[in-house]
């Protein structure tokens, strides 16, 4: 390693690790003739830094210049009982190409390999620096998300969210998670009881309950300046992927979430795209280990990282 040391994220770095999301990730996209990801500048980007450090499990990691203090990178982990998923990596542009990623990202393979569990990530499509440092580092690209955009009227959209929908309570978690265990092979309790919880004030969670009071579905939302995303989720059908879908857009009256859908799920592409969204990038799911294919439709997002 040349002249930069890694360190675990600490307190005092929550406003350097929100300038450098925001630097690099505008900074990439800017660079690649994309719109800005952060418009609202650092000041939203500490929301990842404040999530990663609320949810059980997960923590950072940052690389350091060993002259001059400056932060170089950062990335966050998270360890789930049956994966370990990796949250937003970036490297101040200066330092693009030095193998600080790589750096950051070889503690957490380490992490992973010691528990003998997968390490799972999205990765843009577009981003050939981000796939590359993780198809080198052993991941495999398992399956594409499309990423869709679409404004919601302030009056909300002319649809009728379906009645087998309610918002989640805590007496949900457990099904949740069993469920996405089941189509995803993936579970995090915690995560979702701290999204009903809602602490921050930004979750919103929606569930689908079949007839005979059975989970089917369910999807959470982040209403956040730094992130307004719909997901995670899952579901057992496209159909209530996409009722869940409308239910969660419609807590986001008069902005415009992004949300990831399998590209395969074209039934629900075609809905999608008749309620007016547009595409706006393409994620794989990579995965440095075991991995079977979902059973269902899974909805994956990046605040926080879910894989
Ligand atoms: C993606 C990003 C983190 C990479 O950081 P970096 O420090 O420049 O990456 P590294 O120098 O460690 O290089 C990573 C690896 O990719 C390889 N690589 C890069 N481009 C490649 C290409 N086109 N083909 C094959 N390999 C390539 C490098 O050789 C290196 O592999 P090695 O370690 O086996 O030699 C950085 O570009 C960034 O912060 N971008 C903006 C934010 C972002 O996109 N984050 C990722 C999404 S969360």
């Amino acid at each position: 390693m040349s002249g930069f040391e890694l360190r675990p994220m600490r307190p005092g770095d929550r406003e350097g690790v929100a300038e450098l999301i925001c630097l690099s990730t505008n900074y990439w996209y800017r660079a690649h003739g994309h719109p800005l990801i952060f418009p609202g500048g650092p000041q939203t980007t500490a929301l990842f830094f404040d999530v990663y450090h609320a949810l059980e499990g997960s923590a950072g990691l940052v690389a350091q210049d060993q002259r001059t203090g400056f932060l170089l990178g950062s990335c966050f982990y998270h360890l789930r009982p049956t994966h370990v998923s990796l949250g937003i990596m970036n490297v101040h542009p200066n330092h693009f190409g030095r193998g600080v990623a790589r750096a950051l990202l070889d503690p957490t393979i380490g992490l992973a390999q010691a528990r003998a569990k997968p390490l799972r990530l999205a990765s843009s499509a577009l981003n050939l620096d981000s796939f590359s440092l993780y198809t080198r580092a052993g991941f495999v690209p398992r399956c594409i998300f499309q990423d869709l955009i679409l404004p919601v009227p302030a009056d909300g959209l002319p649809h009728p969210v379906p009645p087998e929908i309610h918002p989640a309570t805590l007496a949900d978690v457990g099904a949740m998670a069993a469920l996405e265990l089941e189509i995803s092979h993936i579970r995090r309790d915690s995560d979702y009881r701290h999204f009903i919880e809602n602490p921050e004030g930004i979750w919103h969670v929606s569930v689908w309950t079949g007839p005979q009071g059975m989970l089917e579905g369910f999807l959470v939302s982040c209403g956040h300046p730094g992130s307004n995303l719909l997901g995670p989720g899952v579901a057992r059908t496209q159909e209530q992927a996409a009722g869940l879908i409308l239910a969660e857009l419609d807590q986001h009256r008069g902005r415009s979430p992004v949300f990831l859908v399998p590209a395969e799920c074209a039934d629900l592409v075609g809905r999608l795209y008749a309620w007016g969204a547009r595409n706006c990038e393409l994620h794989f799911c990579q995965v440095r280990g075991a991995f079977s294919p979902f059973r269902g439709v899974a909805m994956p997002t990046f605040m926080p990282e879910s894989g």
